[in-house]
Protein backbone atom coordinates (compact mmCIF):
# COMPACT_ATOMS: atom_id res chain seq x y z
CA UNK A 1 0.00 0.00 0.00
CA UNK A 2 0.94 3.67 -0.39
CA UNK A 3 -0.06 5.85 2.98
CA UNK A 4 0.36 9.19 2.61
CA UNK A 5 0.24 11.19 6.47
CA UNK A 6 0.05 14.64 7.52
CA UNK A 7 -0.04 16.66 10.97
CA UNK A 8 -2.59 19.46 10.83
CA UNK A 9 -3.40 21.85 13.27
CA UNK A 10 -1.67 23.57 16.51
CA UNK A 11 1.03 21.46 16.97
CA UNK A 12 1.11 19.08 20.12
CA UNK A 13 3.46 17.08 22.12
CA UNK A 14 3.38 13.11 20.62
CA UNK A 15 2.85 13.94 17.00
CA UNK A 16 6.07 12.52 16.39
CA UNK A 17 5.53 9.14 18.26
CA UNK A 18 2.40 8.69 15.76
CA UNK A 19 4.40 8.81 12.79
CA UNK A 20 7.05 6.90 13.62
CA UNK A 21 4.79 4.12 15.06
CA UNK A 22 3.10 4.24 10.95
CA UNK A 23 6.37 4.36 9.47
CA UNK A 24 7.32 1.60 11.50
CA UNK A 25 3.87 -0.95 11.54
CA UNK A 26 3.79 0.02 7.40
CA UNK A 27 6.80 0.09 6.10
CA UNK A 28 8.54 -3.11 8.45
CA UNK A 29 5.68 -5.06 9.03
CA UNK A 30 3.52 -4.45 6.16
CA UNK A 31 6.25 -3.52 3.71
CA UNK A 32 4.25 -0.26 2.58
CA UNK A 33 5.13 2.65 1.16
CA UNK A 34 4.57 5.66 3.61
CA UNK A 35 4.99 9.74 2.23
CA UNK A 36 4.85 12.31 4.88
CA UNK A 37 3.09 15.76 3.34
CA UNK A 38 4.63 19.28 5.04
CA UNK A 39 2.52 21.68 6.91
CA UNK A 40 -0.45 19.63 7.30
CA UNK A 41 -3.26 19.88 4.45
CA UNK A 42 -0.83 22.63 2.69
CA UNK A 43 1.88 20.09 1.78
CA UNK A 44 -1.36 17.63 0.25
CA UNK A 45 -2.87 20.42 -1.99
CA UNK A 46 0.58 21.58 -3.00
CA UNK A 47 1.92 18.28 -3.22
CA UNK A 48 4.63 18.96 -0.90
CA UNK A 49 6.13 15.75 0.86
CA UNK A 50 8.71 13.61 1.55
CA UNK A 51 9.36 9.94 1.95
CA UNK A 52 9.39 8.44 5.21
CA UNK A 53 11.72 5.23 6.13
CA UNK A 54 12.70 3.82 9.15
CA UNK A 55 15.96 6.14 8.95
CA UNK A 56 13.51 9.16 8.24
CA UNK A 57 11.61 8.81 11.50
CA UNK A 58 14.69 7.50 13.51
CA UNK A 59 15.23 9.33 16.93
CA UNK A 60 12.23 11.27 17.11
CA UNK A 61 9.86 9.56 19.70
CA UNK A 62 10.94 12.17 22.48
CA UNK A 63 11.28 15.01 20.21
CA UNK A 64 7.89 17.58 20.57
CA UNK A 65 6.43 19.31 17.37
CA UNK A 66 6.52 17.59 14.18
CA UNK A 67 9.07 16.72 12.10
CA UNK A 68 6.45 17.26 9.41
CA UNK A 69 6.05 20.81 10.01
CA UNK A 70 1.82 21.63 10.72
CA UNK A 71 -0.48 24.55 9.80
CA UNK A 72 -3.95 25.49 10.03
CA UNK A 73 -4.66 25.28 6.23
CA UNK A 74 -7.90 23.38 5.93
CA UNK A 75 -9.15 22.13 2.37
CA UNK A 76 -12.51 23.68 2.71
CA UNK A 77 -10.80 27.03 2.80
CA UNK A 78 -9.11 26.86 -0.32
CA UNK A 79 -10.80 27.47 -3.37
CA UNK A 80 -11.03 23.52 -4.89
CA UNK A 81 -9.27 22.45 -2.46
CA UNK A 82 -11.18 19.51 -2.20
CA UNK A 83 -11.00 18.49 -5.74
CA UNK A 84 -7.56 19.54 -5.37
CA UNK A 85 -6.98 17.00 -2.69
CA UNK A 86 -8.32 14.06 -4.89
CA UNK A 87 -6.27 15.16 -7.82
CA UNK A 88 -3.33 14.64 -5.67
CA UNK A 89 -4.19 11.44 -4.15
CA UNK A 90 -4.64 9.95 -7.28
CA UNK A 91 -1.95 11.51 -9.14
CA UNK A 92 0.62 10.14 -6.20
CA UNK A 93 -1.16 6.53 -6.31
CA UNK A 94 -2.15 6.81 -2.38
CA UNK A 95 -4.30 4.24 -1.04
CA UNK A 96 -5.04 5.74 2.29
CA UNK A 97 -4.15 9.38 4.26
CA UNK A 98 -3.37 9.24 7.64
CA UNK A 99 -4.32 13.44 9.08
CA UNK A 100 -3.56 13.79 12.98
CA UNK A 101 -5.21 16.53 14.24
CA UNK A 102 -7.74 18.42 16.52
CA UNK A 103 -11.25 19.45 15.47
CA UNK A 104 -10.60 21.40 12.67
CA UNK A 105 -8.24 18.97 10.98
CA UNK A 106 -10.97 16.14 11.80
CA UNK A 107 -13.26 18.09 10.45
CA UNK A 108 -11.94 18.39 7.12
CA UNK A 109 -10.67 14.76 7.65
CA UNK A 110 -14.35 14.12 7.45
CA UNK A 111 -15.26 16.32 4.33
CA UNK A 112 -12.67 14.46 1.94
CA UNK A 113 -13.91 11.30 3.32
CA UNK A 114 -17.67 12.18 2.65
CA UNK A 115 -15.89 12.97 -0.99
CA UNK A 116 -14.90 9.46 -1.09
CA UNK A 117 -10.82 10.00 -0.38
CA UNK A 118 -9.93 6.89 1.93
CA UNK A 119 -9.30 8.76 5.08
CA UNK A 120 -8.38 7.18 8.74
CA UNK A 121 -8.24 9.82 11.50
CA UNK A 122 -5.75 10.36 14.06
CA UNK A 123 -7.04 12.69 17.29
CA UNK A 124 -4.48 14.65 19.18
CA UNK A 125 -4.85 17.93 21.20
CA UNK A 126 -3.30 19.42 24.34
CA UNK A 127 -6.83 20.31 25.01
CA UNK A 128 -8.48 17.04 25.32
CA UNK A 129 -11.83 18.34 24.33
CA UNK A 130 -12.34 16.06 21.13
CA UNK A 131 -15.77 13.72 21.67
CA UNK A 132 -15.45 10.04 21.30
CA UNK A 133 -12.09 9.10 22.70
CA UNK A 134 -11.41 9.25 26.78
CA UNK A 135 -8.25 11.40 26.10
CA UNK A 136 -6.04 12.62 23.49
CA UNK A 137 -2.14 12.25 23.58
CA UNK A 138 -0.68 15.82 24.47
CA UNK A 139 -3.19 16.18 26.83
CA UNK A 140 -0.83 14.23 30.32
CA UNK A 141 2.09 16.69 28.94
CA UNK A 142 0.11 20.27 28.93
CA UNK A 143 -0.91 18.98 32.06
CA UNK A 144 2.50 18.26 33.53
CA UNK A 145 3.59 21.84 32.40
CA UNK A 146 0.92 23.46 33.81
CA UNK A 147 1.15 21.58 37.23
CA UNK A 148 4.50 22.20 37.23
CA UNK A 149 4.45 26.12 36.85
CA UNK A 150 2.28 26.18 39.46
CA UNK A 151 4.13 24.62 41.75
CA UNK A 152 7.12 26.99 41.27
CA UNK A 153 4.59 29.72 40.83
CA UNK A 154 3.29 29.30 44.62
CA UNK A 155 6.09 30.22 46.10
CA UNK A 156 6.95 33.41 44.63
CA UNK A 157 3.49 34.55 45.14
CA UNK A 158 4.03 33.29 48.79
CA UNK A 159 7.24 35.58 49.02
CA UNK A 160 5.29 38.54 47.73
CA UNK A 161 1.80 37.79 49.44
CA UNK A 162 0.60 37.99 46.04
CA UNK A 163 -2.64 36.72 43.74
CA UNK A 164 -1.46 34.91 41.06
CA UNK A 165 -3.88 34.50 38.11
CA UNK A 166 -2.61 31.54 35.68
CA UNK A 167 -4.04 31.13 32.04
CA UNK A 168 -3.78 27.79 30.93
CA UNK A 169 -4.99 26.96 27.05
CA UNK A 170 -8.27 25.91 26.67
CA UNK A 171 -10.16 27.69 23.78
CA UNK A 172 -13.93 26.23 24.79
CA UNK A 173 -13.15 23.36 27.31
CA UNK A 174 -11.54 23.08 30.41
CA UNK A 175 -9.76 20.27 30.89
CA UNK A 176 -6.16 21.47 31.30
CA UNK A 177 -7.10 24.35 34.25
CA UNK A 178 -9.13 21.48 35.73
CA UNK A 179 -6.34 18.51 35.49
CA UNK A 180 -3.34 20.94 36.76
CA UNK A 181 -5.80 22.75 38.98
CA UNK A 182 -6.33 19.96 41.18
CA UNK A 183 -2.80 18.53 40.38
CA UNK A 184 -1.25 21.68 42.06
CA UNK A 185 -3.71 22.36 44.64
CA UNK A 186 -5.25 25.61 43.06
CA UNK A 187 -7.59 27.37 44.98
CA UNK A 188 -10.26 28.18 42.48
CA UNK A 189 -10.44 27.22 39.02
CA UNK A 190 -12.15 29.13 36.17
CA UNK A 191 -13.30 26.77 32.97
CA UNK A 192 -14.99 28.10 29.64
CA UNK A 193 -17.92 25.70 30.50
CA UNK A 194 -19.31 27.28 33.51
CA UNK A 195 -19.40 31.22 33.03
CA UNK A 196 -17.47 33.35 36.57
CA UNK A 197 -18.36 35.37 38.99
CA UNK A 198 -15.91 37.64 39.64
CA UNK A 199 -17.55 38.61 43.28
CA UNK A 200 -17.58 35.37 44.16
CA UNK A 201 -14.28 34.92 43.36
CA UNK A 202 -12.74 37.77 45.28
CA UNK A 203 -15.28 36.25 48.07
CA UNK A 204 -12.91 33.17 48.07
CA UNK A 205 -9.75 34.76 47.82
CA UNK A 206 -10.14 37.51 50.14
CA UNK A 207 -11.50 34.56 52.83
CA UNK A 208 -8.14 32.87 52.18
CA UNK A 209 -5.80 35.71 52.87
CA UNK A 210 -8.87 36.81 56.12
CA UNK A 211 -7.52 32.85 57.56
CA UNK A 212 -4.20 34.06 57.50
CA UNK A 213 -2.88 32.58 54.43
CA UNK A 214 -0.40 34.50 52.71
CA UNK A 215 -1.12 33.94 48.83
CA UNK A 216 -3.81 32.32 46.51
CA UNK A 217 -3.50 30.80 43.36
CA UNK A 218 -6.25 30.90 40.74
CA UNK A 219 -5.97 28.95 37.55
CA UNK A 220 -8.12 30.30 34.33
CA UNK A 221 -9.07 28.87 31.05
CA UNK A 222 -7.99 31.00 28.05
CA UNK A 223 -11.29 30.51 27.16
CA UNK A 224 -13.66 31.44 30.15
CA UNK A 225 -15.45 34.43 30.55
CA UNK A 226 -17.49 35.95 33.40
CA UNK A 227 -21.22 35.40 33.83
CA UNK A 228 -22.81 38.56 31.54
CA UNK A 229 -22.92 41.82 33.66
CA UNK A 230 -20.95 40.85 36.64
CA UNK A 231 -17.84 42.10 35.27
CA UNK A 232 -16.76 45.02 32.11
CA UNK A 233 -14.90 42.48 30.14
CA UNK A 234 -13.11 42.36 26.37
CA UNK A 235 -13.67 39.49 24.20
CA UNK A 236 -11.00 38.50 21.72
CA UNK A 237 -11.42 38.94 18.17
CA UNK A 238 -11.27 36.88 15.44
CA UNK A 239 -8.06 35.75 13.59
CA UNK A 240 -7.60 35.03 10.02
CA UNK A 241 -9.17 31.18 10.39
CA UNK A 242 -12.10 32.88 12.28
CA UNK A 243 -11.10 31.49 15.74
CA UNK A 244 -11.57 34.15 18.51
CA UNK A 245 -7.46 35.62 19.45
CA UNK A 246 -8.04 35.43 23.23
CA UNK A 247 -6.94 38.83 24.67
CA UNK A 248 -5.92 37.65 28.32
CA UNK A 249 -8.75 36.86 31.02
CA UNK A 250 -5.83 36.80 33.47
CA UNK A 251 -4.95 40.06 32.74
CA UNK A 252 -8.78 41.83 33.04
CA UNK A 253 -8.91 39.28 35.89
CA UNK A 254 -5.58 40.57 38.09
CA UNK A 255 -6.88 44.10 37.51
CA UNK A 256 -10.26 43.65 38.80
CA UNK A 257 -9.17 41.37 41.94
CA UNK A 258 -6.32 44.11 43.26
CA UNK A 259 -9.04 46.92 42.92
CA UNK A 260 -11.39 44.54 44.77
CA UNK A 261 -9.15 43.10 47.42
CA UNK A 262 -6.77 45.86 47.52
CA UNK A 263 -3.89 43.08 47.40
CA UNK A 264 -0.86 42.31 44.81
CA UNK A 265 -2.35 40.65 41.43
CA UNK A 266 -0.44 39.04 39.11
CA UNK A 267 -1.50 37.77 35.47
CA UNK A 268 0.86 34.57 34.35
CA UNK A 269 0.44 33.69 30.96
CA UNK A 270 1.77 29.74 29.96
CA UNK A 271 1.04 29.81 26.25
CA UNK A 272 2.87 27.81 23.57
CA UNK A 273 5.11 26.79 26.68
CA UNK A 274 2.20 23.52 27.45
CA UNK A 275 2.43 22.68 23.67
CA UNK A 276 6.29 22.87 23.28
CA UNK A 277 8.78 20.13 24.37
CA UNK A 278 8.98 16.11 24.99
CA UNK A 279 6.03 14.02 25.63
CA UNK A 280 5.33 12.49 28.54
CA UNK A 281 5.75 8.63 28.93
CA UNK A 282 2.08 8.09 28.88
CA UNK A 283 1.37 10.44 25.79
CA UNK A 284 4.20 8.58 23.89
CA UNK A 285 2.74 5.06 24.32
CA UNK A 286 -0.51 6.57 23.18
CA UNK A 287 0.76 7.87 20.29
CA UNK A 288 2.43 5.10 19.54
CA UNK A 289 -0.62 3.02 20.12
CA UNK A 290 -2.84 5.27 17.90
CA UNK A 291 -0.25 5.03 15.09
CA UNK A 292 -0.43 1.18 15.15
CA UNK A 293 -4.11 1.11 15.27
CA UNK A 294 -4.27 3.34 12.67
CA UNK A 295 -2.12 1.48 9.85
CA UNK A 296 -4.18 -1.65 11.04
CA UNK A 297 -7.31 -0.03 10.63
CA UNK A 298 -5.83 0.94 6.66
CA UNK A 299 -4.83 -2.52 5.97
CA UNK A 300 -8.96 -3.25 6.87
CA UNK A 301 -9.55 0.02 4.09
CA UNK A 302 -11.66 0.71 7.33
CA UNK A 303 -12.08 4.47 6.23
CA UNK A 304 -13.99 7.65 7.78
CA UNK A 305 -13.25 6.43 11.38
CA UNK A 306 -10.94 7.94 13.71
CA UNK A 307 -8.69 5.87 16.09
CA UNK A 308 -9.84 6.63 19.68
CA UNK A 309 -9.06 5.43 23.58
CA UNK A 310 -12.07 3.63 25.57
CA UNK A 311 -10.77 2.49 28.37
CA UNK A 312 -7.88 0.95 27.86
CA UNK A 313 -8.64 -0.15 24.44
CA UNK A 314 -7.65 1.25 21.43
CA UNK A 315 -10.84 1.20 18.79
CA UNK A 316 -12.44 3.37 15.55
CA UNK A 317 -15.09 5.35 16.01
CA UNK A 318 -16.92 7.43 12.75
CA UNK A 319 -15.28 11.16 11.89
CA UNK A 320 -18.90 12.01 11.35
CA UNK A 321 -19.45 11.13 15.38
CA UNK A 322 -16.23 12.22 16.46
CA UNK A 323 -16.53 15.86 15.08
CA UNK A 324 -20.13 16.18 16.26
CA UNK A 325 -19.50 17.88 19.54
CA UNK A 326 -16.49 18.66 21.81
CA UNK A 327 -16.01 17.12 24.67
CA UNK A 328 -17.00 19.03 28.07
CA UNK A 329 -16.08 19.18 32.00
CA UNK A 330 -19.19 17.87 33.15
CA UNK A 331 -20.27 19.76 36.22
CA UNK A 332 -19.40 16.82 38.45
CA UNK A 333 -16.07 17.08 37.80
CA UNK A 334 -16.68 21.01 39.00
CA UNK A 335 -17.49 19.67 42.21
CA UNK A 336 -14.45 17.55 43.29
CA UNK A 337 -12.20 20.06 42.40
CA UNK A 338 -14.46 22.41 44.51
CA UNK A 339 -14.33 25.20 41.78
CA UNK A 340 -15.30 28.51 42.06
CA UNK A 341 -18.78 28.31 40.22
O1 LIG B 1 -6.17 23.73 20.04
C1 LIG B 1 -5.10 23.70 20.88
C2 LIG B 1 -4.68 25.06 21.31
O2 LIG B 1 -3.53 24.82 22.04
C3 LIG B 1 -5.71 25.87 22.09
O3 LIG B 1 -5.80 25.58 23.43
C4 LIG B 1 -5.23 27.26 21.85
O4 LIG B 1 -6.26 28.21 21.97
C5 LIG B 1 -4.76 27.20 20.46
O5 LIG B 1 -4.31 25.88 20.24
C6 LIG B 1 -3.66 28.19 20.13
O6 LIG B 1 -3.24 27.97 18.85
P1 LIG B 1 -2.28 28.87 17.98
O7 LIG B 1 -1.10 28.02 17.74
O8 LIG B 1 -3.01 29.15 16.74
O9 LIG B 1 -1.96 30.09 18.77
Amino acid sequence: MRIGVLTSGGDCPGLNAVIRSVVHRAVVDHGDEVIGFHDGWKGLLECDYRKLDLDAVSGILARGGTILGSSRVRPEHLRGGVDTAKGHVSDLGLDAIIPIGGEGTLKAARLLSDAGLPILGVPKTIDNDIASTDVTFGFDTAVMVATEALDRLKTTAESHQRVLIVEVMGRHTGWIALHAGMAAGAHAILVPERPFDVAELAKVVGERFEAGKKFAIVVVSEGAKPRPGTMDFTSGSKDVYGHERFTGVANQLSVELEERLGKEARPVILGHVQRGGTPTAYDRVLATRFGWHAVEAVHREQFGMMTALRGTEITLVPLSEAVEELKTVPPERYIEAECVL
